[in-house]
């Protein structure tokens, strides 16, 4: 196999994502079809499928041997790693898309014998394209991120989604709460793979969910990792990118309190058990 031009790559996938994010925008003033998926809030519009065809047919004729795992199910599926393979989200934030009409993103995240090679993540009414070629830096539309460093509990701004809050028998219910206590603030915005490009700008400390999908983490993680951030499942554990899992991902010395403070609550007898199913925001 012969080395591939990621900068050519990096190109190819900016216009492609600001292209569909121009046809996203012009959706919103037509009358969108929507309908449920597995529960009412969780949903699927025509542009969710459109968009995932349009990206899908630009890698397919562009990099035919690639594979890729999408959300709307056009895409090839994976069961392993091998090859490049493209984690896509056509729309991450379908509920904010169709009630808010902001706050959703184009998420990509392409990796390479299972290791993270670029991101791309778009967020589309506020044209910030936050993007990486690993190794090289990451950057918010032009403006390069910085390293992340450590910071306290005490003086952190933490994105919890209501996974950890809703009573789904998964978590207890008490696990998060002296870290909602202790920390400066918690956010939500509904949008895993920006929430993520957030805690990789530095606009948020840590980010906290119970059931995200390949899709909505691919991109983000990469971008994490290019500053410096780190990440794992709920209780510290190593991630599979192919699974649907917790995610915990947040700067440095941050990331191992939570981690170990959410393993101290399952060994005092507060439960947490992987979702594998349903859908839950
Ligand atoms: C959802 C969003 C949401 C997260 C859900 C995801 P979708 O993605 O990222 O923030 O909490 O778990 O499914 O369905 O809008 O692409
Ligand atoms: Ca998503
Ligand atoms: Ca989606």
């Amino acid at each position: 196999m012969t080395e591939r031009d990621w900068d050519a790559l990096g190109r190819q996938v900016t216009q492609w994502i600001k292209e569909a994010g121009a046809q996203l925008r012009a959706s919103l003033s037509t009358p969108l079809e929507i309908s449920e998926k597995s529960a009412h809030n969780d949903l699927v519009t025509n542009m969710d499928r459109h968009i995932e065809k349009f990206l899908i047919g630009k890698i397919r004729a562009a990099y035919p041997e690639d594979r890729i795992v999408s959300e709307e199910g056009f895409g090839d599926g994976a069961v392993d790693t091998k090859g490049v393979l493209w984690l896509l989200d056509p729309i991450d934030g379908t509920l904010n898309f169709v009630m808010q009409k902001r706050f959703f993103a184009v998420s990509i995240g392409i990796y390479e014998e299972g290791e993270g090679r670029a991101a791309f993540i778009y967020d589309v009414m506020a044209d910030e394209l936050f993007h990486c070629i690993c190794g090289r830096g990451a950057y918010q539309n032009t403006k390069k991120l910085a390293a992340l460093t450590s910071v306290t509990i005490e003086d952190s701004l933490i994105d919890l989604s209501a996974t950890w809050l809703k009573p789904n028998r998964l978590i207890h219910e008490e696990i998060m709460t002296e870290i909602v206590k202790r920390c400066s603030g918690t956010r939500a915005y509904g949008a895993a793979s920006l929430e993520l490009a957030y805690v990789a700008a530095g606009y948020l400390d840590a980010y906290f969910t119970m059931r995200l999908s390949p899709w909505d983490y691919g991109a983000g993680l990469i971008l994490l990792r290019e500053v410096g951030g780190s990440y794992s499942r709920a209780e510290g554990q190593p991630l599979n990118i192919l699974s649907k899992t917790s995610v915990l991902a947040a700067r440095p010395g941050l990331h191992h309190f939570i981690a170990e403070h959410v393993c101290k609550q399952v060994q005092g007898g507060r439960f947490i058990r992987e979702l594998d199913g349903g859908h839950n925001h």
